[in-house]
């Protein structure tokens, strides 16, 4: 059954891979065999690489800016111009896991503060998406495409109507990707991840107010870690372990939901 999970000769494509939740997903997949490319804002940070290339798979970064729609769009163009030289000579994994936050009330909330996120966390997932999976579809590849949800998915929250908008959008595009694509063999899910201890949630975690109602919430009794999705994402990036599921968001959230 462990060669149901095993990457080997997939290339993945990763967006937030420097740290918290991507940085482990990104990891995870490596370790089950998974070459990586790692789109990141700058070459600065190479922590993530330099631990894939440690555990002897590929690994090479190129860089965009998220919140900047020209710089995404030449993304995967730019990839494709050179297939050859890319490890295992093409991309088979997509995984979204970059994203922001902003906070203000609603009544408040800042033009361009709303503008970065649904750039950053929304409209380059789909350019992302929309190229990647235009590839698989011409080159008849199988695909797995994850992207990274949220609570706020199905919830409203409070202060965060930009990121709301934002991860409703992820799994709307979720499901009507997975609807026109499943056909051809692509794998189209997201996952949700509840509340995690990551820099995105220093400022919540400090509260002690909050982090107390926060955690009295979760019947696991404790903030998820980074570590938490290495599992979920290795399911659903092999299709010999996932190939029936699609459309999904997947929870993992410590049983937050299920309250
Ligand atoms: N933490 C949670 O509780 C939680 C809950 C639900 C959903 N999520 C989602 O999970 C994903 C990862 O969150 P996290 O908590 O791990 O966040 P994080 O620690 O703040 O990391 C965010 C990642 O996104 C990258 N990024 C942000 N803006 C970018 C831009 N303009 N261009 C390129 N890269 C950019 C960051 O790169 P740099 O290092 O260059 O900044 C970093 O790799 C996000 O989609 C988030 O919305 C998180």
């Amino acid at each position: 059954m462990t060669s149901a999970f095993d990457l080997t000769g997939k290339t993945t494509l990763v967006t937030g891979g420097t740290r918290g939740i991507g940085k482990a997903m990104a990891m995870a997949l490596a370790e089950a065999g998974a070459d990586i490319i790692l789109v990141q804002r700058d070459g600065l940070n190479t922590s993530t690489c330099e631990a894939i290339q440690a555990l002897g798979r590929q690994c090479a970064i190129v860089t965009a800016d998220l919140s900047d729609a020209a710089s995404v769009s030449s993304i995967v163009p730019d990839l494709l111009s050179r297939l050859s030289s890319l490890p295992n000579g093409g991309i088979h994994i997509l995984l979204n896991a970059a994203g922001i936050q902003r906070r203000r009330a609603a009544h408040e909330f800042l033009q361009e503060d709303w503008d970065e996120v649904l750039q950053t966390n929304l409209s380059s997932v789909f350019t992302l998406c929309r190229t990647v999976g235009n590839y698989w579809l011409a080159h008849k590849i199988h695909g797995r495409l994850i992207n990274v949800a949220s609570l706020l998915s199905f919830q409203g929250g409070f202060s965060v109507a930009a990121y709301t908008a934002s991860k409703h959008g992820v799994a709307g595009i979720t499901k009507a990707l997975s609807n026109e694509w499943a056909g051809s063999g692509i794998g189209v899910n997201a996952i949700a991840p509840g509340y995690i201890a990551t820099d995105m949630n220093a400022e919540l975690q400090k509260d002690e107010v909050r982090n107390r109602q926060i955690l009295e919430r979760i019947p696991a009794q404790r903030w998820g870690k980074p570590e938490d999705f290495k599992g979920p994402v290795v399911f659903l990036a092999s299709e010999r372990a996932s190939g029936y599921v699609t459309g999904e968001t997947l929870v993992v959230d410590g049983g937050w939901m299920a309250r």
